[in-house]
């Protein structure tokens, strides 16, 4: 039987008119949902991300039990990292690990340029399998980390505070840096290139911590790599660059050749809007922790939200990852009262 094709998602990226602001949330398939954390007691993370049945099995999750507009493949932006060579570990409640960082130009020779197709399979499996499951529901987003972002985790040896190693090699070594974020470009261009063949719709790139450096350092460190990537996928799928922490740098990332521009919640898309002009479509950008408030505040800030992000497209979304101790019924009330509309 076929079901309702809703595209909604897609028309929004490429800036065409849409009936009503399509939803989705960052890290929908998670912790805070226990049909996730069912699936997850008997499996590790990485393992998981791995297994195409499972993966696509919690991918589709949110989509049955909050309604959301896109699907995005489960995976995790550090995975063509450990196709490169490099160890990585999550550890329960630790967060990643790579337990032999890459931290001088010496290190760059343990690195290497992986067949993606051999090593990395088991995600265009995955999203194949989705685009079958999902039968047009709804669109599937693909992935990857921005090369800066990538190489915080990969110099620093996972999570970090003050970023030390990386910020210290970028003043110490800029151009033994450059090398390792052209490298981590290379593998993304072959990486997102397949995940597109393999029938993700849309790539969302997360530039968790672009916001680290200022405008004239982004400019000649992250810009680029990222616009290596940028420009080998033109023309293919509707392209997102999501920053965090870069309410600083948005005049900067204006003029990135993607048709979505992903933002956190410290500035109200209004403003976002004002500074990077009409051409792009935006996405994002309610605060996480306001979907631990009451549902009648959650409803409340949902329409806000739709307010502020109607001078042009919009995609309504969290300004970063939904937290695990979120109940699903808050996840719920936000998808609601977003597709609603402003008026509901
Ligand atoms: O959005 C989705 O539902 C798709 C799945 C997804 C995951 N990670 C699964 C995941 C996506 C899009 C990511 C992206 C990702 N991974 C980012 C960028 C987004 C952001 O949060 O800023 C980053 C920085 C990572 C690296 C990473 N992976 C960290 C720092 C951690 C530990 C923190 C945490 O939340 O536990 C992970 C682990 C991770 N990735 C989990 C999930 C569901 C939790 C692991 C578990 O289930 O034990």
């Amino acid at each position: 039987m076929s079901q309702p094709v809703n595209d909604l998602f897609l028309r929004a990226c490429r800036g065409e008119a849409v009936e009503r602001v399509p939803v989705w949330i960052m890290r929908q398939a998670g912790r805070y949902s226990p049909r996730f954390r069912a699936v997850r007691e008997n499996v590790d993370f990485l393992t998981l991300c791995k297994t195409p049945e499972l993966a696509a099995e919690v991918t589709l999750q949110p989509i049955d039990e909050l309604g959301v507009d896109a699907a995005i493949l489960f995976a995790d932006i550090l995975l063509p990292l450990e196709a490169m060579g490099k160890e990585l570990i999550f550890a329960p409640g630790k967060g990643p690990i790579f337990p032999r960082p890459v931290r001088r130009r010496e290190d760059l020779a343990e690195l290497h340029r992986p067949d993606v197709e051999e090593s990395l399979g088991y995600v265009f499996d995955a999203l194949r399998l989705l685009r079958r499951e999902l039968a047009g529901r709804v669109p599937l987003i693909g992935f990857g980390g921005t090369p800066w972002t990538l190489a915080s985790y990969l110099v620093e040896g996972g999570t970090s505070k003050h970023f030390e190693h990386l910020l210290g090699w970028s003043w110490r070594d800029p151009e033994g840096l450059a090398e390792l974020l052209d490298t981590i470009a290379e593998t993304s261009v072959a990486y997102l290139s397949a995940q597109i063949d393999a029938g993700a719709q849309a790539i969302q790139l997360f530039d968790t911590w672009g916001g680290l450096l200022d405008a004239e350092r982004w400019n000649r460190i992250a810009r680029p790599p990222l616009e290596k990537i940028l420009h080998a996928l033109a023309g293919t799928v509707p392209l997102i660059y999501y920053i965090q922490g870069g309410a600083h740098l948005l005049a900067t990332v204006a003029d990135l050749p993607v048709q979505v521009l992903g933002v956190d919640w410290r500035q109200p898309l209004s403003a976002v809007r004002r500074i990077i002009g009409p051409g792009k479509a935006l996405q994002g950008n309610l605060d996480p922790t306001a979907l631990l408030g009451p549902v009648e505040e959650i409803r409340r800030q949902a329409k806000r939200l739709l307010a502020e992000g109607a001078g042009g497209p919009h995609i309504a979304n969290l300004g970063h990852g939904i937290l695990p101790m979120t109940s699903v019924e808050h996840a719920r009330a936000f998808v609601e009262a977003i597709q609603e509309g402003p008026a509901g």
